[in-house]
């Protein structure tokens, strides 16, 4: 079976083609690419979603043609495809914000037909709405062209089970991964721009949320104070570069001199970024200018406030929950030192999964793989579908 997936949550527009086995245990990888838009919210520090609605309408069908190309699904007709006149009608309607959007998808459809696949895959949140709809309605009007099924897949649950896949090369098919049996209960620790929670897994598709942040997510908190220290969107790798700096000259932070660890001892499982990003403002305000090296130690300290307060709730929920498995997911999963406290903290305790770092951030084929596990449950194709901002899982 043949899935095609989009995601346009924040400032990715991605799409992905994976062709997966009977017992959808296992897919290939047929084409896979994420277009980002970060040079274009990094003069603002931020995203912006209209901004980021504008530029996935602008690339979505360019970018679907050339994963159609990579999966070895574009076939261009010799004559060209006419399009009934309801369909067409059908398509304007669902695409009458995105104006352009339709006209591409008509004009490949006019040159290809048809598309060899055999269900459409779209985030339809969490996430920024105007962003979402995007990537919505292009797969709305795909289903209404193609009259393939449609599924809408949850953005963090494909974060978790991006983090549970094993890669693998074939040498006849490329790229290969295997979804490997989960032992539950297992845990998610879903770390991202917009999410700091974390969520017991009874098996794969029953969630719950048992801890999350109060105010701040924790990628947001990187972002601002990357902006406070000067440095570009996204904040996560520049801070996290500027803290391996400090960190490798062995610099020691005096203990009365640390920043906050917020509700690290609170005996719940939430979290709350926001004091500490504060912290750090108030921290800056100290220095009329502000040497390299002391914005490394903010860094360094800020990089070990947000592991500790991360690794101690983790820590904390699997005692609670007797977890077998941490499975770590989002954006933020992609900092090595927070992956490192988590391993060393876990040690025999838990099993730790972290996605590779090309599925550690937002993609497509996280998407693909998640509507190919609840393929294999029998989940029911919808017709109807609507951006969900706040979906929670
Ligand atoms: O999951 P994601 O790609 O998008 C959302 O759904 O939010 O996560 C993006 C977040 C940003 O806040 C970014 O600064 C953060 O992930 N991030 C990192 C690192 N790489 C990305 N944070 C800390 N360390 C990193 N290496
Ligand atoms: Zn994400």
């Amino acid at each position: 079976m043949i899935i095609l997936a989009i995601e346009t949550s924040c400032d990715e527009t991605a799409i992905a083609i994976v062709k997966s086995n009977k017992l959808g245990t296992k897919c290939t990888v047929l084409s896979h690419t994420v277009l980002s838009q970060i040079d274009i919210h990094k003069e603002y520090g931020g995203v912006f979603p209209m901004m980021a609605k504008r530029e996935h309408a602008r690339v979505i069908v360019t970018l679907l043609e050339k994963c159609l190309r990579d999966a070895g699904l574009y076939k261009e007709l010799k004559i060209k495809h006419k399009i009934p006149k309801k369909i067409i009608s059908k398509i304007d309607k669902i695409l009458a914000r995105e104006e352009n959007v339709a006209i591409e998808l008509l004009e490949l459809f006019e040159k290809i037909g048809t598309i060899k696949v055999d269900a459409i895959a779209v985030t339809s949140g969490p996430g920024l709405e105007p962003a979402l709809w995007v990537g919505i309605s292009t797969a709305l009007a795909l289903s209404a062209i193609t009259d393939l099924p449609l599924y809408p897949i949850n953005h963090m649950e494909g974060h978790i089970i991006a983090a549970t896949l094993k890669a693998s090369k074939d040498s006849k098919d490329g790229e290969v991964y295997t979804l490997p049996k989960l032992q539950t209960p297992a845990l998610a620790l879903l770390i991202s721009g917009g999410h700091t929670e974390i969520v017991h897994i009874k098996e794969i598709g029953k969630y719950k949320i048992i801890g999350q942040t109060r105010d701040d997510a924790v990628g947001e908190a990187f972002d601002k104070v990357a902006r406070m220290l000067g440095l570009p969107y996204p904040g996560g790798p520049e801070i996290s570069h500027l803290a391996s700096i400090a960190r490798n000259r062995g610099e020691v932070i005096e203990k009365t001199n640390l920043l906050p660890r917020p509700m690290i001892y609170s005996k719940d499982l939430d979290f709350s970024f926001s004091g500490l990003k504060t912290a750090v403002l108030y921290r800056l305000q100290k220095y009329s200018q502000i040497s390299q090296s002391t914005k490394e130690v903010i860094a360094l300290d800020f990089e070990n406030a947000t592991a500790e307060v991360l690794v101690k709730k983790t820590l904390s929920a699997v005692k609670k929950t007797n977890a077998k498995e941490v499975i770590v997911g989002g954006g933020v999963s992609a900092n090595t030192h927070i992956r490192n406290e988590l391993a060393r903290a876990l040690g025999d305790i838990a099993i730790l999964r972290v996605p590779s770092r090309d599925l550690s951030t937002d993609n497509a084929l996280m998407i693909a793989v998640t509507a190919m596990v609840h393929l294999r449950s029998g989940a029911k194709p919808k017709k109807k579908i609507i951006a969900n901002g706040n979906w929670h899982l």
